[in-house]
C-alpha cells in the first residue's frame, strides 16, 4: 500500500473471536535483516517475510541504492551486489523509524552514510543521540545537518562500546557496522530482545562471527580485510508482538483463539498476564490454543520494561482489553513518554479512563461506537480491539499505520468473525 493511501476501518461490535490465526514473520526481526543484506554482495532471501508496508518500504530503501529486491510468494530476495550510493533519500527515510539502521551497514558496505533522520510512530521524542554515538565510538565520523545524518569511516577498528542506555536500535545499528570493522568489538549494555537475538544469528548465518546475543554484551569479530559475508537464506521468526496482539484482542472479546507459529518463548510476560486476568491456554511447539471465556479479573499494576519485562508495544492492547476487567486496572508506560495518546481516543468509545504521567488508571467500561483515529501503529490496533467489544458501530482512521506493521489483519479479523469494511482513499 503506498503512502499516499488512507484507510478506514468501519467496524461492528459486540463480536467474539474465534478460530485459528497463522501469526506472521517478525516485522521487527526482519527490518534489520533488510538493513543487513547490503553487507553482502551475494542474494538474500528472508522466508516467510511478512507483506506490510514497513518492509516494502525498506525494500524501497534497498531499491534506491542500487540493489534488487523482490517477492517470490512468502519470500523476499535482496540482491545487493550492485550497492554504490550511500544516500538514503530524505522521503524514503522519514516513512519509517528502521531506515535508521541503513547508518550502520552503509557505513560497514561503503564507508560512508548520508541519511535524513527517520520517521515512524509519534510516542516519544525518539531521539538519534545513542545510534550516532555509537557509532563515533566504533570509529566514524558523525555529524548532523538541517535534520540529516552524515557519516564516514575509513578503516573502522574493534574497540569496546558501553551503551549509556539499553536501545534495541542503537545495539543492531552497531552490530551492523562492527560486522565490516577490523578486529574484536565488544559491546555493553546491549538490549536483549529476541530482535537483537535474531539479527546476530542471521549475520551469523551469514559467515559473521559473533557471540553472546540475548546477553549485554555481544562481541564481533569484523571482515575487514577478511572473507566477505555470503548471502544467505533465512526463516523469518513468527512475530511476537503480533501474537500478542491476537492473544489480547481474543482475551478483550472473551474469544478462543488458536495462533499457529506463535514465539512462545519470547511471549512469557504476555502469557503470564493473560493467566492473571483469567485467560487459559495450552502450548505445544509454536502453537497456542487460547481460551478467553474466564478472564474476569483485573491485574493492580502493569509496568512495560525491556525485553524480557511486558512490551511497550503491547500496552496500548491490553488497555483496551483492561476495560472488559471487574477492579481497577493501572497500567504505566516506562520505556516511550508520549505513548499513552490511545486512551485519549478509548475515551471517546466510553472508556472510564485516567491519565496522570506516564500512568494510566481504568475500570470496567461500557464501551459505545464512536469515530476513532489511530495515533500510532499499535495504538491503531488497540482501537480495533475496542471497537470489536463496543455496542454498535465505529469508525477506526488512519488505518495505514496499522497495515505498517499487520499482514492482512482485516481479512484476518473476518475470518475469526469481526465485522470489518475496509474503505480506502487514494
Ligand atoms: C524498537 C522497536 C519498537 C519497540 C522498541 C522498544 C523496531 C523497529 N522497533 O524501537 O517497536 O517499541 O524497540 O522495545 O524494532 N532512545 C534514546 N536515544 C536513542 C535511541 C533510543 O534516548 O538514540 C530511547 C527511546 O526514546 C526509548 C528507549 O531509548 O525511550 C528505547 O528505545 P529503543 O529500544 O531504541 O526503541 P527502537 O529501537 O526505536
Amino acid at each position: 500500500m503506498g503512502r499516499e493511501q488512507v484507510g478506514v476501518y468501519h467496524i461492528l461490535g459486540g463480536r467474539r473471536l474465534c478460530g485459528t490465526v497463522k501469526i506472521q514473520g517478525s516485522k521487527n526481526a526482519v527490518l534489520p535483516m533488510i538493513a543487513a543484506a547490503v553487507l553482502t554482495k551475494e542474494e538474500v532471501v528472508l522466508s516467510g517475510c511478512p507483506r506490510i508496508s514497513d518492509v516494502e518500504d525498506m525494500a524501497e530503501i534497498v531499491r534506491s541504492l542500487g540493489g534488487t529486491v523482490w517477492w517470490e510468494e512468502k519470500d523476499l530476495h535482496l540482491n545487493c551486489a550492485e550497492i554504490e550510493k550511500s544516500h538514503v533519500e530524505g522521503a524514503l527515510s522519514k516513512r519509517l523509524r528502521a531506515s535508521l539502521l541503513f547508518l550502520g551497514s552503509l557505513l560497514a558496505r561503503t564507508g560512508e552514510a548520508c541519511l535524513a533522520k527517520a520517521g515512524g510512530c509519534r510516542i516519544g521524542k525518539r531521539p538519534t543521540d545513542l545510534h550516532q554515538k555509537a557509532m563515533e565510538v566504533l570509529g566514524a565520523e558523525i555529524f548532523e545537518e538541517a535534520g540529516t545524518i552524515f557519516a564516514r569511516a575509513d578503516h573502522p577498528k574493534g574497540t569496546v562500546l558501553c551503551f549509556p542506555k539499553k536501545s534495541v536500535g542503537a545495539t543492531e545499528n552497531a552490530i551492523l557496522f562492527a560486522v565490516g570493522a577490523e578486529g574484536v568489538t565488544r559491546l555493553c549494555h546491549c538490549a536483549r530482545e529476541p530482535e537483537v537475538v535474531h539479527l546476530c544469528r542471521f549475520l551469523r548465518a551469514m559467515g559473521a562471527d559473533i557471540t553472546g546475543e540475548g546477553t549485554e554484551q555481544i562481541t564481533i569479530s569484523g571482515t575487514y580485510g577478511k572473507t566477505a559475508l555470503s548471502g544467505c537464506r533465512y526463516e523469518v521468526p513468527g512475530d511476537r508482538i503480533a501474537a500478542g496482539t491476537y492473544l489480547l484482542m481474543g482475551a478483550a472479546t472473551r474469544g478462543h483463539l488458536t495462533l499457529l507459529n506463535a514465539p512462545l518463548d519470547e511471549m512469557g510476560a504476555v502469557l503470564s498476564l493473560y493467566q492473571k486476568i483469567g485467560g487459559q491456554y495450552t502450548r505445544k511447539s509454536g502453537t497456542l490454543v487460547a481460551d478467553s471465556k474466564k478472564v474476569q479479573d483485573a491485574v493492580p499494576c502493569v509496568e512495560t520494561a525491556e525485553y524480557p519485562g511486558f512490551p511497550t508495544d503491547l500496552q496500548s492492547l491490553y488497555l483496551a482489553a483492561a476495560m472488559t476487567l471487574k477492579g481497577e486496572s493501572c497500567i504505566c508506560e516506562n520505556v516511550f513518554e508520549d505513548r499513552l495518546r490511545t486512551a485519549e481516543e478509548l475515551q471517546k468509545m466510553g472508556g472510564t479512563l485516567r491519565i496522570c504521567g506516564k500512568w494510566i488508571y481504568t475500570e470496567k467500561s461500557r464501551l459505545h461506537g464512536a469515530d476513532v483515529v489511530s495515533r500510532d501503529l499499535r495504538g491503531g490496533a488497540a482501537l480495533v480491539s475496542a471497537a470489536l467489544l463496543a455496542e454498535g458501530f465505529s469508525v477506526v482512521r488512519k488505518t495505514e499505520l496499522i497495515e505498517r506493521g499487520y499482514e492482512r489483519f482485516p481479512e484476518t479479523l473476518r475470518e475469526l468473525g469481526a465485522k470489518i469494511i475496509v474503505e480506502k482513499e487514494v
